[in-house]
């Protein structure tokens, strides 16, 4: 008897020492998987080249296509306040004006402008990287240009950075809008004060570069710049960067980026379409995106005069 309490003791003992174990490891587990999970959230905040932990998950756990529930139906509300912000940012752009478009992915925006002006004669259409990259990183590239080209009758030019357009003796004073829709370096830097601080030089140098191009005898000419909602873009101070680059421009206002008004165009991150992390449409601005409108301060357009 004295044997079996004791057996039965040693038992109880070791199934507690087991559960605390247990719990130990399910303890250490979880707080692994918190630091995972909050490092991968920093590095995401940081660096839109890869899809969030959220994202992963969403995609790990998204249900086979046929059990896609249908998207919850529009109402009428939110049907009229769609069509108004499609047509608000349709209307930045007007055919017979003279655009150039800088920091392109695979183009799609520019096809897009080019078909909803009728024409792409006026349409300047540029890329960063070079022929080989852009090659390698967007795959339908080629296609888009060369339908913006010998189709739709705009231009299109790779190898074009946005800190130095007015090297291009051509592009000196000679457009209505310059627009660079969604502007990322991709350097996967995960420090989020030196992040914003190189993303503010980026859009310093273009602000200069890009003033130096308009067509200041328009009273609408204008630099046009998309940011995503929320961090790490809010760090960017866009506007107080603007204005501080070059003290001749102001917000003008900004209007939602409404991704429905460009039939064809699908957003592309600075490092490629990849089928892992890239979303096929624009659904990673689902969240919300702004463009922002910056026009010459009246005084400087006035000082013009005198
Ligand atoms: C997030 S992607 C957006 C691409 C495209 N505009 C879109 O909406 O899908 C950022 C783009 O900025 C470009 N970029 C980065 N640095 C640049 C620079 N110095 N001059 C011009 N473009 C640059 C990248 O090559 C990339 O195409």
């Amino acid at each position: 008897m004295a044997h079996k309490k004791m057996k039965g003791r040693a038992k109880q003992q070791g199934g507690s020492i087991k559960k605390s174990l247990r719990s130990v490891v399910r303890g250490l587990k979880a707080e692994k998987n918190r630091k995972q999970a909050k490092a991968r959230n920093k590095k995401m905040a940081l660096e839109e080249e890869q899809p969030s932990a959220d994202e992963a998950m969403a995609e790990e756990q998204a249900p086979a296509q046929s059990e896609v529930p249908a998207a919850p139906k529009m109402t009428k509300k939110e049907a009229k306040a769609l069509a108004s912000a499609e047509r608000a940012h349709r209307n930045l752009y007007s055919a017979g004006e003279r655009i150039l478009l800088v920091g392109e992915g695979n183009f799609s925006f520019a096809r897009a402008l080019c078909k909803e002006l009728g024409s792409g004669v006026g349409v300047y259409a540029t890329a960063y990287d070079g022929e080989k990259n852009l090659k390698l990183k967007y795959t339908d590239a080629e296609e888009l240009r060369k339908e913006i080209e010998e189709q739709l009758g705009g231009t299109t030019l790779v190898g074009v950075d946005a800190s130095r357009l007015h090297a291009v003796k051509e592009f000196r004073g000679a457009f209505h809008k310059i627009v660079w829709n969604f502007p990322h370096m991709g350097t996967g830097e995960t420090d989020l004060e030196k992040s914003a601080a190189e993303h503010r030089q980026l859009l310093s140098g273009f602000f200069k570069s890009a003033y130096r191009c308009l067509n200041t005898e328009n009273p609408n000419c204008a630099i046009h710049v998309a940011l995503k909602s929320g961090e790490p873009y809010k760090s960017w101070k866009v506007v107080q960067t603007a204005m501080t680059a070059c003290p001749e421009l102001e917000l003008y206002t900004a209007v939602p980026f409404a991704t429905s008004a460009w039939p064809g165009y699908a957003h592309r991150r600075t490092a490629g379409f990849d089928e892992r992390f890239s979303k096929k449409e624009s659904e990673e601005l689902a969240k919300g995106a702004k463009v922002y409108i910056f026009k010459r301060r009246r005084e400087a357009a006035n000082s013009d005069d005198d």
